[in-house]
């Protein structure tokens, strides 16, 4: 028999992230240590969680428990970024596609300023509704002998050789500089990173053939094309992800980087034949 539980149960975001990554694609699938990068979570004004917050500042790590708000449906078998196109059963990823879309984030806690809590590296994107906070205890959350099922097996695989080792061309090279100079649009690293990890074609990863030659992986607004020979990866060109009828339709309003991609491609009309 089920437990009397009322079937609807409610909760609030007790504030909201400001991480400065408005796209899914920008921010990582767990945070990186080494990232320098430093997040903010505000909480909101009312109620006053000043008091909550008491004896916080001496934990150097906390647990943010949040909702993935941009995904709108659960899938039982999900497809995961790392290793082999193989589906998994959602309950043993960290997928965002889940029945209660929870996610669950360890952030070291840098500073505590009234209801503004500093952070270091994060995987949530900008506006992410936070709905708890709990500290991070080292001898009740840190299990280093845990065993890891599938991850464990693509870890020793991606750990092992072949890397890849990805390069821009001089024309790729010339539109990553053109975008982060003319527009502050950089995900060069961020391609680099995800391509160096595998560049085979891939749902998750965005990563698809174009014709016999090129792959083509999505980047938020934008795609990279590339040529994958064995260990190497040479980015040819970037381009915009959307058509020119979509960044001409004043009816699709939430388009990110609407004017750069249409700068692009005054810059770049012919896109140096890539088209596969
Ligand atoms: C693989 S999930 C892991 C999240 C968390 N560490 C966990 O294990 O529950 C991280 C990815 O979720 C996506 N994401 C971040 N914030 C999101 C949001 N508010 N809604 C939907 N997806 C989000 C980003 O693409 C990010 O790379």
């Amino acid at each position: 028999m089920e437990p009397h539980v009322d079937p609807t149960l409610t909760v609030r975001p007790i504030g909201f992230i400001r991480t400065g990554k408005q796209l899914k694609f920008d921010a990582r699938h767990q945070p990186s240590e080494t990232d320098p990068e430093r997040n903010v979570l505000e909480l909101l004004p009312e109620p006053d969680y000043r008091d909550a917050l008491r004896d916080l500042a001496g934990f150097s790590r906390i647990w943010l428990v949040w909702w993935f708000h941009l995904n709108p449906s659960w899938r039982p078998l999900v497809l995961p970024p790392r290793g082999p196109a193989q589906r998994r059963g959602v309950f043993a990823t960290r997928s965002p596609h889940r029945p209660n879309p929870l996610g669950l984030t360890p952030v070291q806690l840098v500073g505590i300023e009234g209801r503004r809590l500093l952070l270091g590296p994060c995987d949530l994107v900008d506006g992410t509704p936070v709905l708890d906070i709990k500290p991070y205890i080292p001898a009740y959350d840190s299990f280093p002998d845990a065993t890891a099922g599938w991850i464990d097996e693509v870890e020793a695989v991606l750990n092992a050789p072949p890397q890849f080792s990805v390069h821009l061309t001089a024309p790729a090279e010339e539109q990553a500089e053109w975008l982060r100079t003319g527009w502050d649009i950089d995900f060069r690293s961020r391609l680099i990173e995800l391509l160096a990890r595998d560049p085979s074609p891939h749902r998750t990863r965005r990563i698809r053939r174009r014709g016999d030659l090129f792959r083509v992986i999505g980047c938020g607004a934008w795609r990279a094309v590339f040529v994958a020979d064995g260990p190497r990866v040479e980015v040819l060109a970037l381009e915009p992800a959307y058509p020119l009828r979509f960044l001409n339709d004043p009816k699709l309003e939430d388009i990110p980087d609407r004017q750069a991609q249409l700068a692009f491609m005054k810059r770049w009309p012919e896109q140096l034949g890539l088209k596969g």
